[in-house]
């Protein structure tokens, strides 16, 4: 069911070295009462409610027009507090948590009796995550300490990475937003699964299989992460879904540089002529050599990071600018570039053109 937008949604500016106590208890009451919180973490911004209350959850569904059997990742501010909400938690995730916590990544365990059904979306297993962001510790940490939290985005739109994104999907449907400013990474937290024999990734992020590989040996891929038709459906149920899509049409071309730059050139032009708005996803060596409509340079080729940064705002600007087909270079890299492919792949539905 469709919920009208029709709240006052309160947005709040926190600087994270100087944060601001009252704002943060409000939103944490806010959460325990029942409510709806955005809140700034290292990767994107979530959407947080109580993960230990059932109507929470539903509100989060209903809110994202999400369907409701994609769990929602449960957000901890104290690494002991995974004993709460998951059983049986092997070694594997204590090396983990030693390894990387507070930081981008997110861990499916079987999950504790306390958490409820609606939060797994009736799985049996739970996911949990200590974010790397004060904002977010402070702000989980007022709100009981379990906050159930997708990323703050109307389901199927790019996660927001500034709180004025939040806004653009949001606005009326939650209670409040932190406005923690830009996000740090820009892409969701890496997910690994602990619950099978071998851990498996469910979804690549900043927290790479060789990083994960040094602290726990062999670590597999699910397929689905790079394939469309992979035949048993991905684990984390989220992935199966259309995601992160800008309005426009996007098709990555892959290829040697100058020939993905001649081939988008060809295509822009022939959509120009249909009387398409065109445009495209650049980086630094290459945006000079573009004329479409509309050039998103996302940084340098080398520079993973600065790509997976300025990516889902590059989307949304293509959106806000009117964009109606969009072209892509592609980025193959072996470290964080593993997880840009991966959004980006899903954002154009697996249309790939080779050159
Ligand atoms: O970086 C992040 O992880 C952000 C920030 C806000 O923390 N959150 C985020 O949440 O990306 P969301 O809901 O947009 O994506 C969660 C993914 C979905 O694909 C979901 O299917 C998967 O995690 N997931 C959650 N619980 C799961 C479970 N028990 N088993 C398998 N997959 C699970
Ligand atoms: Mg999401």
């Amino acid at each position: 069911m469709e919920q009208k937008a029709d709240m006052q949604t309160k947005l709040v500016i926190i600087n994270e070295n100087d944060i601001n106590k009252e704002a943060l208890l409000e939103a944490g009451r806010i959460v325990r009462d029942g409510g709806l919180v955005a809140f700034p973490t290292e990767t994107v911004y979530g959407l947080g409610g109580d993960a230990l209350n059932p109507d929470s959850s539903c509100k989060i569904y209903e809110a994202k027009g999400r369907p409701s059997d994609n769990p929602l990742i449960v957000h901890i501010a104290k690494w002991e507090d995974i004993y709460r909400i998951a059983e049986n938690v092997p070694e594997e995730a204590c090396r983990l948590c030693e390894a990387f916590w507070p930081g981008p990544l997110t861990m499916i365990l079987k999950k504790a009796e306390c958490v409820p059904a609606e939060t797994t979306g009736g799985l049996s297993s739970v996911a949990v995550r200590m974010p790397a962001n004060e904002t977010a510790l402070a702000f989980i940490a007022a709100a009981g300490g379990y906050v159930a939290a997708p990323s703050a985005n109307r389901s199927g739109r790019p996660s927001p990475t500034l709180a004025k994104y939040v806004m653009e999907d949001l606005d009326g449907r939650i209670d409040m937003v932190l406005d923690g400013g830009a996000v740090g990474i820009g892409l969701e937290s890496t997910i690994v699964d602990l619950t099978q024999k071998k851990p498996m990734i469910l979804r690549p992020g900043y927290i790479t299989k060789d990083m994960l590989e040094k602290v726990l040996g062999g670590v597999e891929m699910d397929n689905a992460v790079w394939s469309a038709e992979s035949k048993e459906p991905p684990r984390a149920p989220g992935m199966k879904y259309k995601h992160y899509a800008p309005q426009g049409e996007l098709t990555i071309v892959s290829g040697k540089q100058e020939a993905v730059v001649s081939e988008i050139n060809r295509l822009t032009a022939e959509m120009s002529q249909k009387g398409l708005k065109t445009g495209v996803i650049a980086t630094e060596e290459t945006r000079d050599g573009y004329r479409a409509d509309l050039v998103k340079c996302v940084g340098r080729r080398r520079d993973e990071e600065a790509i997976a940064h300025n990516l889902y705002a590059a989307l949304r600007e293509f959106d806000d600018e009117g964009a109606q087909v969009i072209y892509s270079e592609d980025f193959t890299g072996s470290e964080i570039g593993q997880a840009i492919m991966n959004r980006l792949l899903k954002a154009a539905g697996h249309k790939i053109r080779e050159v």
